[in-house]
């Protein structure tokens, strides 16, 4: 079975209330139209067309990368004029799936089971059943229980408004028999529109048996008008996540203060998250990590038996087994820390290598250094890596001892073993197993008397 997913996109979203089409805002930081695309690229033998209008230059300069066929709605003249810009690319022996570009929640499952329902004699509708259905075009059933129709609220009668089963405007239809339907559409009707879900009543005076059925949650089919509707489903998103990573053996302190904006690539056991934590791009995570509270972690690997304290900051670093960050650290992009490396508190490092067993505990900047084994590195230690116009490196070899409040002013090399006197500013290579040192030699002034306030 070949399968045509089109992705209605070109409304333009008014009511949040933005310069950006409404199909671009975020949810867990991936377009709400790109997490729909998700979910219809996982459908085999499935060619996509995006129907765009509002914004589309901008729309599709973002997602450019989207295997998908891109159409242009130039006018919204209704969501059946919306897929009637589509006929001509769908062949009569597709089965052609609707979807909706600000309905980003549709589980794959669910898309499956409309297409399966899909033949001949059949079309699949996705319908549900809301306490307060205003706003929707409702269901309508004759005495035997069979669709006959979908009336829009603008439309309805009375009677009809009271139908609670509204429509979704999810649907799944053969390719000839909606393309014949499509060519009769009409925009007759109060909102002089054409309506997609016309083609319902269409069917059924066909004798096109209407098979519905409901997702399994109502979250599934909810539609994104405002901001506030919004965050309500990148919470159910969160949540959804979550409650994925609970199931595969993490804790976390509470599941409703976490959040993960990209993917997972690979994950230990028995990892613990406290609360408020961010996973960004693709990480990796081993067996035992701890991850403390308010920490962001980005496009990064973290070995097993890591410790992350609180409010840490990381981004495309690499983290060796057994190492302990933070609190308050910063890895920036292109740190790779070995095994049992120690980064403490107010500690930035960026472009920088540590090897196996490293401390560096306190208040530090490293960057662009390669850093050897068994370092110990004193609180306040800067490497001075920037001229004003290049950057430079600094080497420090294995066991070498760097005393407090030192500056290695790159290029630089500290060698093998070599202690650096406290509070130095290292401008040559340091002799591997000698202490180098440059300091003002210490006085003391026995004469001295503190300065006294002058009478005025
Ligand atoms: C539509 C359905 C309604 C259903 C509701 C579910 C019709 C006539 N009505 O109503 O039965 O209960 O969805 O949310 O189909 N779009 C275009 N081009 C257009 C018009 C719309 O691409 O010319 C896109 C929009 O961007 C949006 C989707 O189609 O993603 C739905 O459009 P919207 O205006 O929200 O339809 P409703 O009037 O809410
Ligand atoms: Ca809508």
């Amino acid at each position: 079975m070949k399968i045509t997913t089109i992705i209605l996109a070109a409304g333009k979203g008014t009511r949040m209330r933005s310069e950006l089409p409404k199909i671009l805002h975020k949810i867990a930081n991936r377009p709400l139209l790109q997490h729909v695309y998700d979910t219809a690229k996982q459908l085999e033998n499935n060619a996509i067309k995006i129907v765009v209008g509002h914004g589309s230059e901008l729309v599709t300069n973002t997602l450019k990368d989207l295997d998908a066929d891109w159409v242009e709605q130039k006018q919204q003249l209704g969501t059946g004029h919306a897929v009637q810009q589509v006929s001509d690319q769908i062949a009569d022996a597709d089965t052609v799936l609707i979807l909706y570009g600000d309905v980003p929640l549709l589980k794959l499952a669910t898309a499956k089971l409309l297409i399966n329902s899909v033949n001949e004699q059949s079309l699949a509708l996705l319908t549900v059943n809301l306490a307060d259905p205003s706003g929707y075009g409702r269901i309508v059933r004759n005495a035997s229980g069979q669709v006959t129709k979908i009336v829009e609220e603008k439309d309805a009668t009375d009677a009809d408004k009271l139908i609670n089963e509204i429509n979704t405007g999810i649907m799944a239809v053969q390719g000839k028999q909606l393309k014949q339907w499509l060519s009769r559409l009409n925009n007759s009707n109060a909102q002089g529109e054409y309506y997609l879900t016309d083609v319902i009543e269409m069917a059924a005076a066909d004798q096109i048996n209407i098979v519905t059925s409901q997702p399994e949650t109502e979250d599934e089919v909810l539609g994104v008008n405002n901001r506030i509707q919004l965050s309500h489903l990148e919470r159910v998103y969160q949540q959804e996540q979550a409650y994925s990573l609970m199931e595969q053996g993490v804790t976390l302190n509470d599941p409703m203060r976490f959040d993960q904006r990209g993917t997972i690539e690979s994950l230990g056991q028995d990892i613990e998250i406290d609360i408020n934590v961010i996973l960004e791009g693709k990480n990796s995570i081993g067996s035992n990590v701890k991850i403390g509270a308010n920490t962001n972690i980005k496009n990064s690997i973290i070995g097993d038996n890591v410790e992350i304290l609180a409010n840490c900051i990381i981004e495309d670093a690499v983290i060796g087994q057994g190492s302990r960050i933070g609190p308050y650290a910063r890895l920036r992009p292109g740190s790779v820390l070995a095994n049992d490396v120690h980064i403490g508190n107010f500690v930035e490092i960026k472009k920088s290598s540590v090897a196996a067993g490293s401390k560096i505990n306190h208040l530090s900047y490293i960057g662009d250094a390669t850093v050897g084994g068994g370092v110990n590195i004193g609180a306040g230690t800067i490497t001075c890596n920037y001229d004003g116009v290049n950057k430079f490196r600094t080497v420090i070899e294995d066991g070498a001892f760097i005393g407090s409040n030192s500056q290695l002013v790159a290029p630089v090399t500290i060698g093998k073993n070599a202690t650096i006197g406290a509070g130095s500013t290292i401008t040559k290579d340091s002799p591997e197993n000698q202490l180098t040192l440059s300091r003002a030699k210490q006085i003391s002034l026995a004469s001295w008397q503190r300065p006294v306030k002058k009478e005025t």
